[in-house]
This record gives structure tokens, C-alpha cells and sequence, in this order.
């Protein structure tokens, strides 16, 4: 309750009409910003993981732009990485993002950036002194906004982003006519385009499956940008388009090849890793059949169809008589499973033949809490199901279930359960040997420990 009035407050204040009238035009905060950035570098995971705070990326910034010219009328730009908290400890919350910062020199002259001034202005927002709304005492944040310099002569912005920037002005500076905006869909929904492959360099891999992917703020960058292994499209078949979404979005819904193939195929030509980090790291992509009866069959073929660059490239995990890790392991879901409300389900017959599934690179869903013979190494890579059906008991794991948790595990199998309890749960799930935490709040994944 208390962040949540804070954060009224700071809203009021960025629409600069709370500013009390009595303040002199002159040197002063005239706005906070969007969302709520960390002052210090914030460590986790044991201390193993190091998130870049907002006094950091201040020195980064300024340290580069000391010394610069910025022509009348001009911007000095430049975005970096910053630990954006939203609203709560960024210890145990969080997402890797951006801030912008931006010199506008509003003056007919010109202005010259003093590294050590910069840093002053830029900290005044980040400072706890009773003048300053855009700072957050509860968790030692800040909204960061815009200093100005002199009667309005220069202001200096710091702007928290959780998208970087369409211009190439990432830990470089660039001085154009304007601000630097943030990278576009490219007029195709949630995906970012192009897709900025440079944004995980930095990036831990946790072990979160992200759920629904695509309706994240961006489909796959921001489960990458959370560090995810693991991220979930629904897809449906139309005429030769798969278009991915939980209910039905018609032919002109965002399609597989959009949303995941073409990305990931950009990520792994450019970077050769999906996390550069941990460059042996794959992603698994769990791809849930919605369409039942025979339009399960074309989508299988659609998507052995739309998977040819990521084959063709060597990119996919595959079983040629054992188990080929490669960075992308495609898994189908949902309705590739035959009998699944049976006690016996099977993968479809399409998983099965080398004709139907080249390379055997589609491996399927087994249903963790039947019986699952008729999967192994072969044709499944993951063992799901829900919660409450695979878990009756609940935490801790025990019983039937932690004997279905072995057996899966013995199989070769990464356990993901869905529908599991809220995230105070969620380090005694990592913690029971589950693989795969099924999220949707990627800023939670951030306080867990492995
Ligand atoms: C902020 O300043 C106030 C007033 O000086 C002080 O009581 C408080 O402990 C400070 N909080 C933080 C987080 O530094």
C-alpha cells in the first residue's frame, strides 16, 4: 500500500503541476520520470549477480560525455543498462532495462558537459532530501526526471526504459536535433524489430518458463531480458500461417515466424548464443497445439515448415540415436499429445517418423502424472502438467508425486508444472528440483536463489 501511494504521488509531480509555486525557476527537479530504477547496484543469487543501479549508470554516462559539445538547440544521448525495480526491493525484483539519458541544450549558445557537474545534476534526482519526489525511500530508488540547469538554460534527463533505443546510442553518445526513442514493433505487434540481440549479453539464465509468452510487453525479449530459459507460444493453423495466441486471433494474428523463429534465428547468427553469458545455454520453446482433429496434423507440418531456417542452420536440439543439444530445443504441447485425458497418452504419430519430424527435432510434452511409457528420450524433452493434478498434496513435493518428479528426471525429462502457487512459493519449488518455474511476473524471478 505504501509503494502504491507513493507511486500516486510521483505521478502527480511528473505532470510538473505539484510543484510548489514559491520554487525559483531556476536549478531545480522539474519532473520525475516513468518507472522506478535502483540508486545502488543491487546483487543476488548468493551475491553472484550484479544489477547495474542508477548512480552507476550516472557515472557511465557523464564519464563519457565530459568534455562534449552540445550545439544550441541540441541533444548529447545515450541509453544504458539499469535495474529497473518496479516499485518494490529491487533485492528480490526486478528487470534488466534502460535508462535514457539526454543533455538538451535549450540555450542559443552552446553548452559544454563538465563530467563532475553531470553527475551532480543527474544524482539530485537520485538524492533522499526532502525536495525530491522522484526518489523512493522505502526501497532507495528513483523515478529519475529532469534537472535544470540555470533558468531553464540546459536540462538534464535520466528516463527509465524497459526497451532500448531504435538509435545506435547504447553506451555510446549521439548528438542529434532530438531525444532518442525506443525501439518499435515495426508494425507487427509485441516484437521488437529489429530485434536488439546486443540486450542479453549481460544476462544471467535463470531456470523461468515463460508463460504465454507473447503476451509479455514484448514476446521473447522481455523472458530474455528476465534471464528465461524457457518461453511458451499457443499456436493455430491458417492456410499455411501458424498465428500465435491463447484464444484464436484469426489469420491476421501475429505469426510464429514473427514472433520467435526469425528473432531467435537473428540472435544465434549474430551473437552464437542465446545468453553470451553462458554461451552453452539453450532455450527451450514450448509450442501448445490449440487446434484438435485433423488441423493438428497441418499445423505439426506447418511447423516443421516455419522451423527450416533454425534446422537448416543447426540451431535445434535433435535425437539422431541420442540426444543433440543445440541452443533452440522446440517442444510441442497441447494437443501434439494423443490421449492425454486417457491414463495413457502418447505423442502424435507425426513426432514419430523421420519423414513427418526431419531431424527429429520436435520433441513433445509428456504428462508427468500418467503414465509415461510411451515417451522417453527419443521424442519428449519435457514432463508437465498442472499443479493441482500432478501436486494434490502440495509443497513440499512428496509422495506420488515426488515419485512421478524421479521418475521424469530418470527419463531425461525437465519438470514444469503449471498453474503453480504465488511467488512466495517459488524457492521451495526451485528448490524441489523442478526445472522449469512456469511464470508469469518475470520481475519476481529476480530474488530467487540457485
Ligand atoms: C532519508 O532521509 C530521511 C530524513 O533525513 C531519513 O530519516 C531516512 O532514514 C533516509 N532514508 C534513506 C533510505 O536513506
Amino acid at each position: 500500500m505504501a509503494m502504491n501511494r507513493l507511486f500516486a504521488a510521483s505521478l502527480l509531480l511528473s505532470g510538473g503541476l505539484a510543484l510548489p509555486a514559491a520554487r525559483a525557476n531556476s536549478d531545480y527537479i522539474s519532473s520525475c520520470g516513468p518507472d522506478w530504477m535502483a540508486v545502488n547496484d543491487v546483487k543476488s543469487n548468493h551475491g553472484a549477480i550484479q544489477r547495474i543501479g542508477y548512480n552507476t549508470a550516472v557515472d557511465s554516462f557523464c564519464d563519457k560525455a565530459g568534455g562534449i559539445t552540445v550545439g544550441a538547440g541540441a541533444y548529447s544521448s545515450m541509453a544504458t543498462r539499469v535495474w529497473l525495480d518496479y516499485g518494490n526491493n529491487p533485492e528480490t525484483t526486478g528487470l534488466n532495462g534502460w535508462v535514457y539519458f539526454e543533455i538538451h541544450n535549450k540555450q542559443s549558445g552552446t553548452h559544454v558537459v563538465d563530467a563532475t557537474s553531470c553527475k551532480q545534476y543527474l544524482k539530485k534526482l537520485s538524492e533522499n532530501t526532502s525536495g525530491n519526489s522522484c526518489y523512493g525511500p522505502t526501497n532507495k530508488d528513483t523515478k529519475g526526471g529532469t534537472w535544470q540547469v540555470g533558468n531553464d538554460a540546459v536540462s538534464y534527463h535520466a528516463l527509465a526504459n524497459k526497451l532500448p533505443p531504435s538509435a545506435d546510442a547504447v553506451d555510446t553518445i549521439i548528438t542529434q536535433s532530438g531525444a532518442i526513442a525506443a525501439l518499435g514493433s515495426g508494425g507487427k505487434g509485441n516484437i521488437l524489430d529489429p530485434f536488439p540481440t546486443y540486450a542479453f549479453n549481460d544476462v544471467t539464465p535463470f531456470a523461468c518458463h515463460s508463460h504465454n509468452d507473447y503476451t509479455r510487453d514484448k514476446a521473447l525479449y522481455s523472458a530474455l531480458s528476465a534471464g528465461c530459459i524457457s518461453v511458451e507460444a499457443d499456436i493455430w493453423i491458417h492456410g499455411s500461417k501458424l498465428v500465435v495466441g491463447h484464444t484464436d486471433p484469426g489469420s491476421n494474428g501475429q505469426t510464429f515466424t514473427d514472433l520467435y523463429v526469425n528473432p531467435l534465428k537473428k540472435l544465434i547468427d549474430e551473437r552464437k548464443a542465446i545468453f553470451p553469458a553462458k554461451p552453452d545455454q539453450s532455450l527451450s520453446l514450448l509450442i501448445d497445439f490449440k487446434n484438435a482433429g485433423s488441423n493438428t496434423d497441418k499445423a505439426w507440418d506447418q511447423l516443421v515448415t516455419d522451423l527450416k531456417p533454425l534446422r537448416d542452420a543447426g540451431y535445434l536440439s535433435h535425437w539422431d540415436g541420442s540426444f543433440k543439444q543445440g541452443l533452440v530445443t522446440i517442444v510441442a504441447s497441447g494437443n501434439a499429445i494423443k490421449d492425454q485425458s486417457s491414463s495413457t497418452p502418447s505423442p502424435i504419430a507425426k513426432a514419430l517418423s523421420d519423414a513427418t519430424n526431419p531431424q527429429r527435432a520436435i520433441f513433445v510434452d509428456a504428462v508427468i502424472h500418467k503414465d509415461m511409457s510411451r515417451f522417453d528420450a527419443s521424442n519428449a524433452y519435457f514432463a508437465s502438467a498442472k499443479w493441482s493434478d500432478a501436486v494434490p498434496n502440495g509443497l513440499p513435493i512428496s509422495g506420488a508425486a515426488k515419485t512421478k518428479l524421479d521418475e521424469a528426471h530418470s527419463k531425461g525429462f525437465k519438470v514444469r508444472y503449471w498453474d503453480i502457487p504465488g511467488k512466495d512459493s517459488w524457492q521451495q519449488i526451485v528448490d524441489s528440483g523442478v526445472d522449469r518455474l512456469n511464470v508469469d511476473d518475470l520481475q519476481y524471478v529476480a530474488g530467487l536463489e540457485w
